[in-house]
């Protein structure tokens, strides 16, 4: 049930520090050695895996995005994300040495399970993330990492996403120590700073409240919304822009800040409003010079900017018209805490627009048809 809260979204955006938590809980053992028994795949298999395809649609493909830039980094090994109706459908190249990864809430979308199936046929291994104990995908599949976000009841996903990203770490990293691509202290510190995340979604969940409903206010008659951001800021940006149409009915473009030059900038007119994800500054990071100049040059056409960055970045506060803080943390696990306010943000413009939250229009929670 919905306890106190508005709608089952705004209760399960609260769950998301537990539901971060409990992904992680049991994973690794006391000297930080990640241990996924569970998962059943010898790890001679996983030394032998030399390519990744993650397939999956939604919300859950953009957690499979983010999964791309940690594990590549990690592991040294290319990861493909596909939407799965589309893997499904053109031939893709598989191998006994590809492993698949379906990320799946509801572990019965007809798209993924028919693309794992495919993969399956064609003599590759497949690897669930799934959040739906005894489902589709999880049972056609040679393993399974679960998420552990509880039931999600609102359409529009939000705790399930957090907790597809840190399982797809948890496997990333797993894969780091059998392969031995990392040392075992850099993957123990990554496991530590993956263990303070949940606070530091709680602190943006305390703190950023009353500057998302002043944005959502400020935009409530926009016509249309651009949402952009580099690196994982990138896929967060999707996920951003994906929310607010699925529950606020606004037309919204989520795209590479770096692309903006190349067409979208066109679409910038007076009042426009724009949401940039903005990397850390911290540790030299080339990026973070790129974006906020992404965020000069729309804001020189008049845009309204919306920033999403690290508590402490001066540069921002001249070029956006709102922020929303992020606590400082490894850019790599920044979308666990960027992606929270953009939930609130649509989900306030829901709200302010009357519409219901938790059953969105022509959606449904899970689709079992191709
Ligand atoms: C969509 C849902 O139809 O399916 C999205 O409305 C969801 O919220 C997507 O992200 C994928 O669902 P699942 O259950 O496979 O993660």
């Amino acid at each position: 049930e919905k306890g106190g809260w508005a709608s089952f979204m705004d209760k399960e955006i609260h769950e998301q520090p537990q539901a971060v938590a409990d992904t992680l809980l049991g994973r690794f053992n006391l000297t930080g050695d990640l241990n996924l028994d569970e998962v059943r795949i010898d790890e001679d298999v996983f030394r032998s895996i030399d390519k990744i395809i993650v397939i999956a649609c939604g919300t859950a493909a953009y957690a499979g995005m983010v999964a791309k830039y940690a594990i590549e980094h990690w592991v040294r090994i290319p990861v493909e994300v596909e939407l799965a109706h589309e893997f499904r459908y053109r031939d893709p190249i598989l191998t006994p040495r590809t492993l698949v990864v379906a990320i799946s809430q509801s572990g019965e979308t007809m798209d993924t399970l028919m693309a794992l199936r495919h993969a399956r046929e064609q003599g590759s291994r497949v690897l669930a993330i799934c959040n739906t104990q005894g489902s589709s995908i999880p049972r056609e599949s040679d393993a399974v990492l679960y998420t552990h976000a509880g039931p999600e009841i609102a359409v529009a996903s939000t705790k399930a996403f957090v907790a597809q990203i840190v399982a797809a770490y948890v496997l990333g990293l797993y894969f780091a120590q059998v392969k031995g691509t990392m040392y075992h202290d850099e993957i123990r510190k990554i496991v530590d700073e993956l263990r303070a995340m949940p606070a530091k979604i709680q602190h943006v969940l305390d703190t950023q409240g009353e500057s998302v409903r002043e944005a959502a206010e400020h935009s409530l008659d926009a016509e249309s919304f651009l949402f952009l951001g580099r690196h994982v800021g990138y896929p967060v940006a999707m996920e951003g822009a994906l929310k607010l149409k699925e529950i606020a009915y606004t037309f919204t473009e989520g795209f590479a800040a770096g692309e903006l030059k190349h067409g979208p900038i066109a679409l910038v007119d007076e009042g426009e409003p724009v949401v940039i994800i903005v990397p850390p500054a911290r540790g030299r990071n080339v990026l973070h010079a790129k974006v906020i100049s992404a965020i000069e040059e729309v804001r020189a056409r008049g845009a309204y900017t919306i920033a999403v960055a690290e508590e402490g970045d001066d540069d921002v506060r001249d070029y956006a018209d709102v922020v929303f803080w992020r606590p400082q943390c490894p850019t790599l696990l920044s979308p666990l805490v960027d992606v929270i306010p953009l939930q609130l943000f649509a989900m306030n413009m829901a709200e302010l627009k009357g519409l219901d939250v938790d059953k969105p229009r022509n959606l449904a929670k899970s689709v079992t048809v191709e």
